[in-house]
């Protein structure tokens, strides 16, 4: 009998032991993906839509900005993005990291590095990002306006260390978090114009309103519920251990969509208003700098969803 206890330890200890090495050993995994072709322009035009994304469409100054420039933020003005948040998750803490032109950011990349962690998910050393960021299907051109624009940023000395993980969060990386890429061939081009293209275009992968009016998994960031039917909890921005904050509904469904009865002037208006709710995660500052032309194109493009029947409850919660 004691004979069989030293054994069945002796083997629980090495199946630990062994698992500990696998998760370590596969902290170092990297992986292959394309450089896209896409190179920074100096072209005023290009800088300008690039700083158009980065300071409102595509939010980045919501996280790469340091936290003490949050009302600058919210304000919609442009500010330093020499890195920025803390995220709490159940993985650990994870920063949002410098991306200014200096070596501490970005400086000493190359076009195609920066191209391809927003494309691919791939870091530039290899590593699977966490996704956080929703630029998978971003056009050629649009990649190439945000790093001309990254490129014209002042350099600001910063070491970051991204991740500080927990034993779970080693355990998740190890075995659950792979790189996201394009979900269909990457386009050149695309007409910024009123059309419900543009808007999904927006919506999917630039502004990220499915990524936070979808409910999804903390630990893995995947999607759990039906697109844009809301639900998704986060903690507040202002007082993270008291309240939480729920996306609403953006499906037209009759009962649960927030926005069904909402017109398209309506839905502009809210949008100039900025943030209302203090603990909210979302970028109101940064959208409230959107023009007419992308707002109209986004809402055109909500009202095309399929009706989901998703009541999320109230959009914001005191944590019991
Ligand atoms: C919701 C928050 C969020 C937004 C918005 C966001 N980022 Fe990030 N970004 C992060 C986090 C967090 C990381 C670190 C991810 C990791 O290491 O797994 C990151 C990493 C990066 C990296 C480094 C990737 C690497 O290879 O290590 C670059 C470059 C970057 N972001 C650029 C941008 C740009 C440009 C935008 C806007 C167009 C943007 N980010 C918007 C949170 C965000
Ligand atoms: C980082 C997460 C996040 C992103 C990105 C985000 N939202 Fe939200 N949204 C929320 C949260 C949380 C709320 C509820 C709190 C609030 O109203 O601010 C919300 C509320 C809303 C509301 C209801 C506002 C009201 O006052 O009734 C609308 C409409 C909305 N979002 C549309 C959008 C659209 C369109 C996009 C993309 C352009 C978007 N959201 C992107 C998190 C997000």
């Amino acid at each position: 009998m004691r004979k069989f206890f030293k054994w069945t330890g002796l083997t629980v200890l090495f199946l630990i032991v062994a698992l500990v090495v696998i998760v370590w050993a596969l902290q170092y995994k990297t992986y292959d993906a394309e450089y896209p072709n896409v190179r920074a322009s100096s072209d005023s035009a290009v800088i300008e839509r690039g700083r158009y994304i980065v300071t409102s469409l595509g939010h980045c100054a919501d996280c790469h900005a340091p936290e003490n420039a949050y009302e600058d933020v919210m304000a919609g003005r442009e500010v330093s993005l020499h890195g920025g948040r803390v995220f709490k998750l159940p993985l650990g803490t994870v920063q949002a990291p410098n991306i200014t032109n200096d070596p501490t950011g970005i400086g000493d990349w190359k076009d195609e590095e920066i191209a391809r962690s927003l494309r691919h998910g791939v870091g530039k050393d290899g590593r699977a990002l966490f996704a956080f960021m929703p630029f998978q299907d971003m056009t050629d051109d649009d990649l190439t306006a945000v790093i001309s624009y990254l490129r014209t940023t002042k350099p600001v000395k910063n070491e970051i260390t991204v991740r500080k993980l927990n034993p779970m969060g080693y355990f998740v990386n190890a075995f659950f978090i792979k790189p996201v890429g394009p979900a269909a061939p990457p386009q050149k081009y695309i007409a910024a114009d009123t059309m419900v293209e543009y808007g999904q275009y927006l919506a999917n992968s630039v502004s990220n309103c499915k990524g936070c009016h979808t409910n999804r998994d903390l630990k893995t960031g995947a999607f759990l519920g039906a697109a844009y039917a809301g639900g998704f909890h986060m903690e507040s921005v202002t007082e993270p251990q008291k309240w939480e904050v729920v996306t609403p509904n953006l499906t037209p469904d009759p009962e649960t969509g927030h926005i069904t009865n909402w017109n398209e002037q309506k839905f502009i208006e809210r949008f100039r208003q900025g943030k209302v709710i203090s603990h909210s995660t979302m970028p109101w500052g940064p959208f409230k700098r959107m023009s007419d032309l992308e707002l109209k194109a986004i809402y055109k493009y909500l009202k095309t969803l399929k009706p989901e029947k998703n009541d999320p409850g109230p959009m914001v919660r005191e944590l019991k």
